[in-house]
């Protein structure tokens, strides 16, 4: 097999950045309000089954997959059996996975900058605590013609500039900056909101556990987030595994990044909802909970308000940046390999290609919000496609990749480091691996597509 020399310098460094990868605007926008939405505890307790027994599992499948390898998802599948070349197509569906959710990803991610900037210009404190005026606010700027689009274009930007540092350079040194700096971030705005009064009834909202909320949709949530949230299922951490040093432990290295990934999750709920139930505000605002709720909550605050809600949205971008980072470096190693071409030419076609489509995905909001496909606009398609129908499939296809079709000597060899680690889990991983991970898959893929 060849071998690349791309690869992270120490194991801490493959943990940060897939850390960095891990935590993004799916913790810190979408998890509390989900979890908030099923039934707080009850949601909770679903969710971290799902993270640590299918999550995590598929987070080592692709780590294994890559390490062996030394590829990018097309060539990795093909490489470990070569005479099954087809199975190649799983990593292509990663790929095209891994494109849309970027292209989708910038959109929010665009928001998040500009509202940065409104944030430190005072713009936002100046909209008072009325809720009428913050929503409109966010209406507008969402579905204005430019300025979305001058935000997204900007935040492209910074994440081409950390891939055309390299692997080591850019994304493992970027990584170990930033995610500290969201750890601190975060832990400032967690002391701030549990200290407020009332704060104990945003606890107990995150907390309690209320059975009666938990549904089946809730369930299929809790799954659909627990992928998402790793960043499992697009290939991304098979570009990733295939940077990690041969003898780091990949068991340990991916229950590292599901915990601390889970943490953070958790820590944002906490720093979100005490705040949101202190200030008087409804915690049911939905995906718009960050850009429509948050704001008025800051401006309760006072003049404080202006340093929080700064700190809050830098996190937000913060988080949002590392995971662009990974996702805009897999589809630039994949592109590299396959053409034979420098990094940087991979790295430009495809800043350019998603800015492109993110644009679009962001002018369907607003000018193009006429343009349907099957009723929903482009962004919606995008989002339901990102959501429903792409990531579970290629999550199921690499499992039973692993499970089933690659050879179990490489499988095991990995796991134990050719040996050298005692390899306690590799049954229980082989189990999951082999039935529970692809039937739970199939059963949220079948749902998903009935609902
Ligand atoms: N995990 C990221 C988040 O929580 C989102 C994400 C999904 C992602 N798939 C990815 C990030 C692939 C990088 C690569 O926000």
């Amino acid at each position: 097999m060849s071998t690349q020399q791309k690869s992270f310098s120490s194991n801490l460094g493959a943990i940060m950045a897939a850390v960095g990868s891990a935590v993004g605007l799916g913790n810190i926008w979408r998890f509390p309000y989900t979890c908030g939405k099923y039934g707080g505890g009850a949601f909770l307790i679903v969710y971290l089954g799902f993270v640590f027994f299918l999550g995590a599992v598929l987070m080592m499948s692709e780590f294994i997959i890559g390490r062996r390898a030394q590829h990018t998802p097309v060539k990795a599948f093909q490489a470990l059996r070569p005479d099954r070349k087809g199975w190649g197509l799983i990593g292509l569906l990663g790929i095209v996975t891994s494109f849309f959710i970027l292209s989708q990803y910038l959109v929010l991610s665009g928001w998040t900058t500009g509202y940065v900037w409104e944030a430190i210009t005072g713009s936002l404190a100046s909209l008072g605590t009325s809720a009428a005026p913050i929503s409109d606010y966010f209406t507008q700027f969402s579905t204005d013609s430019w300025k979305p689009a001058l935000f997204l274009a900007i935040f492209s930007v910074l994440v081409l500039l950390v891939i055309l540092g390299g692997v080591q350079k850019g994304i493992e040194n970027v990584s170990k900056v930033l995610m500290p700096v969201l750890v601190v971030l975060i832990l400032v705005l967690c002391v701030r909101s549990l200290t407020l009064p009332g704060a104990y009834k945003g606890v107990e909202y995150l907390f309690s556990p209320d059975f009666s909320k938990l549904t089946g949709e809730g369930i299929l949530a809790a799954l659909g987030q627990s992928l998402f949230s790793l960043s499992v299922g697009m290939g991304v951490m098979i570009v990733y595994g295939s940077y990690i040093p041969v003898n780091d432990n990949i068991f340990k290295t991916a229950m590292w990044i599901t915990v601390c990934d889970t943490l953070i999750a958790v820590l944002a709920g906490l720093a979100i909802f005490p705040a949101v139930f202190s200030c008087g505000f409804d915690p049911a605002g939905g995906p718009g909970l960050v850009f429509c709720v948050l704001p008025n909550v800051f401006n309760s605050m006072g003049s404080a308000g202006i340093v929080f809600s700064t700190i809050f949205f830098l996190l937000l971008m913060v988080a949002a940046l590392t995971s662009a980072i990974s996702l805009l470096e897999a589809l630039t190693a994949t592109i590299s390999e396959h053409l034979g071409t420098c990094r940087v030419v991979g790295a430009v076609l495809f800043f350019i290609l998603s800015t492109l489509f993110g644009v679009i995905f962001s002018l369907s909001m607003g000018p193009l919000s006429h343009v349907k496909l099957a009723g929903l606009t482009l962004f919606d398609s995008v989002d339901r496609l990102n959501s429903i129908y792409l990531p579970p499939l290629c999550a199921l296809g690499t499992v039973v990749f692993l499970g089933w079709v690659m050879p179990e000597h490489d499988v095991h060899d990995e796991f134990t480091n050719h040996g050298v680690l005692s390899g306690r889990f590799y049954g229980m991983f082989r189990f999951l691996a082999r039935y529970v991970v692809p039937v739970a898959l199939l059963v949220v893929f079948v749902s998903g597509i009935l609902m």
